[in-house]
């Protein structure tokens, strides 16, 4: 808690001298001085716990960083910048810290499309980007500076598409996508394009827009195609709302979703109607590999006893594979960090092990987790991209007991990825049958066990 009311502070304190700051054109900060990261992310409106959670999970890599010494004998400090949800307001915020508070490196955002509203700015600066959460493919595309450390989108339809067909066992599914929203509208794509191919189908396609209120309209579509679930790739707020109200609209099917789910506001806005319904996702705080436990353990000792939401845990790993390359980089200038950043192999994070491929995204696997009563995650199974193992021994990847049964999703031909090496076999879990991954994707790089 303290440490996100300091961070908040500072983002006001940015906030207040905006007027005078822009464009400067001084040098970064003195080379004993600290090693200045900016932060973009959503600290208010509909999305504002991707941004809380995100500062928190940096801040605590941060602090860890410092307390061992720093990057370069140097310590590190963070501003953070509000967008507050608005892509031009993030592209704003990525201009302000890089020209007026000359950052070396810029983590966020959260939400993919104010992600690439940001990503052209830091490309044309030189000025590395890491999103820590942005899982649409485009967001890397802006260019070789932008980096993310979480799996794509392909990868995460193909996990629901995985999970509907073969452990809910279902064959028709109605999606209802964001169109303003590019993680969405990708999300959707993916997960049709997956499910298609294993020989679903899709038995009605609504849209709505961030922000909407009323759903009825698509809802009562939706119900009169007789789907076996709904497939939302949406995020929380919208989501909660959705889930009320198909349930008003006598849609009794689970809904299904992905990671924009993830935020302790799902349960609040959705209550019981989101109960029993499932969405993909980065980690589950209830795994017990070490990694994993060590993590949750020093978050909430540092915030009060909250639990680790993947976006907190996966901006640790950002913070962390960022300080890793500075560390890497044989100077601290834009492009020895890119290229520091893209010899990215087997970073040790909390969510996985970060092998950078060519296009500047890590293979990783995902969590499939059921909303359960009182709204608590319950861990179902974790689905590993093609070729993966597991990691076991000191790695962090041994996945939680199964609550549901196993995995038994088909594996062949749904290669999001790409398609150039033939299936290499489910891999297994150390921990439980039920975890078994799927082959999917070509992974381009090793990802040795650590
Ligand atoms: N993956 C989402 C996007 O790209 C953002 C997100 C990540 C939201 C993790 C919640 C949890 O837009």
């Amino acid at each position: 808690m303290r440490r996100l009311l300091l961070s908040l502070l500072a983002l006001s304190a940015l906030a207040a001298c905006k007027k005078q700051d822009q464009g400067s054109g001084a040098p970064a900060a003195n080379a004993n001085g600290p090693i200045v990261i900016g932060e973009v992310g959503s600290m208010t409106g509909t999305e504002a716990t991707f941004g809380l959670s995100s500062a928190n999970g940096i801040q605590l890599a941060i602090d860890e960083l410092n307390s061992k010494g720093g990057v370069k004998g140097r310590q590190l400090q963070v501003k953070v910048l509000d967008d507050q949800g608005r892509p031009e307001e993030a592209a704003t915020a990525a201009t302000r810290l890089i020209s007026s508070e000359h950052v070396i490196a810029l983590l966020g955002e959260v939400a993919s499309t104010r992600s690439m509203f940001m990503a052209p700015k830091a490309q044309q600066a030189k000025v590395p980007m890491v999103t820590p959460s942005s899982t649409n493919p485009a967001v890397t595309q802006k260019g070789d500076y932008i980096f993310r450390a979480c799996f794509i989108d392909p990868f995460q339809g193909y996990v629901a598409a995985t999970f509907a067909m073969g452990n809910l066992k279902v064959k028709k599914v109605a999606v209802l996508k964001d169109v303003r929203n590019d993680y969405s509208v990708g999300l959707a794509k993916n997960f049709i394009d997956s499910f298609t191919k294993t020989g679903g189908q899709i038995v009605a396609q609504e849209s709505y827009s961030n922000g909407d209120v009323d759903f009825k309209a698509q809802l009562t579509n939706i119900k009169g195609a007789a789907p076996q679930a709904l497939y939302v790739p949406g995020y929380y707020t919208d989501v909660g709302l959705i889930a009320r109200q198909a349930r008003e609209t006598g849609i009794t099917v689970p809904l299904l979703g992905g990671d924009g789910w993830d935020s302790e506001k799902l349960y609040e806005i959705g209550g019981e109607a989101i109960v029993g319904s499932y969405f993909s996702n980065h980690y589950s705080p209830d795994d017990p590999s070490p990694r994993i436990q060590e993590f949750v353990g020093k978050y909430k000792k540092a915030y009060g006893g909250q639990t680790p939401d993947s976006l907190a845990a996966q901006a640790y790993d950002a913070a962390g594979m960022l300080a890793d390359a500075m560390k890497r980089a044989k100077d601290l200038t834009g492009p020895s960090i890119r290229d520091a950043l893209a010899a990215t192999k087997a970073y040790p994070g909390v969510t996985g092990n970060i092998t950078l491929d060519e296009n500047r995204n890590p293979l990783k696997p995902a969590v499939v987790l059921k909303v359960g009563k009182s709204g608590k995650y319950e861990f179902v199974t974790k689905i590993y991209p093609e070729g993966m193992q597991p990691e076991t021994g000191s790695g962090g990847d041994a996945a939680p007991g199964t609550k549901t049964g196993s995995n038994t999703a088909p594996a062949s031909g749904t290669t999001p990825t790409q398609t150039t090496t033939p299936p290499v076999g489910a891999t297994s879990s150390a921990s439980s049958a039920a975890n078994t991954g799927q082959p999917q994707g070509v992974p381009s790089a090793e990802h040795p066990k650590k």
